[in-house]
């Protein structure tokens, strides 16, 4: 069967190149005469595959050495949790900029361990965009200040950062990492499931600084504190061995590609593709204020519910997969993460236009 133009919004689609290179490592992996999902984690071979991701997602990231790279599990949400048992018992309380559903979850998650003090947030009109930075007051004695880079069911992201002072700021990067470049030392902690960007879902990447580790709370299960993670190199336990050997071959992709610089580049032709016809055509409209317009996710809507799954449906039969809006949005999404291909967007703009004409 021919493979579809995969647009959800994760797990998502993978470079091709990487899956073949999974399916010829299948059964063999260079000498080691067995699969990597067969390998012991404490094997010198897989020493090599866990120490080589890292080695190049610092490369590819440019994270300085003051900042440890951890592969845990349990998703981008146990990040919700890690973060406050770790960090807020610094001061007991935390700043959260509500920008969307996983925003929100995380505050709501952190109001278990300390306070949190919502300073801003866009839910008055249904997260269409960020909001006004310099307007935020932020608390002094938080112990870090929570943003949500790129907010994957509503289509919005950060181009720039606030001034938090000397509090620092951590991010939830899940749709958002390997897209365009940051600067690393504008953060404390950076955290992302892996399952848009990066590879298949089971591992979660944490960036975090030095000093911000080694100050959990005494509630902290061992699994759930960064110090221990960091101490063990991510082998305190069984890490997803697989996903991380995914991860490092999506990395090596991405290198040979021309790093982060050029994968933006693509990133932001690919969007304007999209956003371009969205704003010259009469039937879809985008949904977010323009500036603060994501270049991963496109929700887009025609106006009217039938003629949304009329597009969903058809779209689907004509090989553009998973289209369908968050439900909270309605409408369409496309989810144009780094391994789609600038043909698929131009192609799913094409069958757009085409549609437009026939209905
Ligand atoms: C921005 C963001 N944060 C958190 C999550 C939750 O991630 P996980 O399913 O890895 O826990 C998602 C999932 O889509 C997401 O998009």
């Amino acid at each position: 069967m021919k493979r579809v133009y995969n647009f959800s919004a994760g797990p998502s689609v993978l470079p091709e190149p990487v899956l073949q290179k999974a399916a010829d490592e299948m059964l063999c992996y260079g000498n080691s005469g067995m699969s990597v999902m067969e390998m012991s984690h404490r094997s010198k071979v897989y020493e090599s595959i866990i120490q080589g991701a890292k080695a190049l997602l610092r490369e590819l990231i440019n994270i300085p050495e003051n900042y440890k790279v951890l592969f845990l599990q349990g998703g981008a949400s146990s990040q919700f949790a890690m973060i406050p048992l770790n960090l807020m018992g610094k001061t007991g309380k935390a700043d959260y900029i509500i920008t969307g559903q996983w925003s929100k979850k995380a505050a709501q998650e952190a109001s278990r361990y300390g306070k949190v003090n919502i300073v801003a947030s866009s839910e008055d009109k249904v997260f269409s965009y960020i909001p006004d930075l310099d307007g935020i007051k932020f608390d002094p004695d938080a112990s870090y200040v929570h943003i949500t880079s790129n907010n994957t069911i509503y289509g919005t992201r950060y181009t720039r950062l606030p001034d938090t002072g000397d509090v620092p700021i951590v991010s939830d990067m899940s749709s958002f990492i390997l897209s365009e470049t940051v600067d690393v030392t504008k953060y404390g902690v950076i955290y992302a499931g892996a399952q848009k960007n990066m590879g298949p879902a089971g591992v979660t990447v944490v960036i975090i600084r030095d000093d911000l580790i080694g100050n959990a709370m005494d509630i902290t299960p061992t699994m759930f504190n960064y110090d221990i993670h960091a101490k063990n190199g991510s082998l305190y336990n069984t890490p997803p061995t697989y996903s991380v050997y995914v991860l490092k071959l999506v990395l090596e992709w991405l290198k040979c590609l021309g790093g982060i610089e050029a994968m933006q580049k693509i990133n932001e032709k690919k969007a304007n593709i999209l956003y371009d016809y969205l704003d010259s055509g009469s039937m879809f409209k985008g949904t977010v204020v323009k500036k603060d317009r994501s270049l991963m996710n496109i929700p887009f809507v025609t106006g009217n519910d039938e003629l949304d799954s009329k597009f969903v449906k058809q779209a689907s039969e004509a090989g553009f997969e998973n289209l369908k809006g968050h439900r909270t949005v309605g409408g369409m999404r496309a989810s144009i993460y780094n391994a789609m291909p600038v043909e698929g967007v131009s192609a799913l703009v094409e069958f757009m236009k085409e549609f437009e004409k026939n209905n």
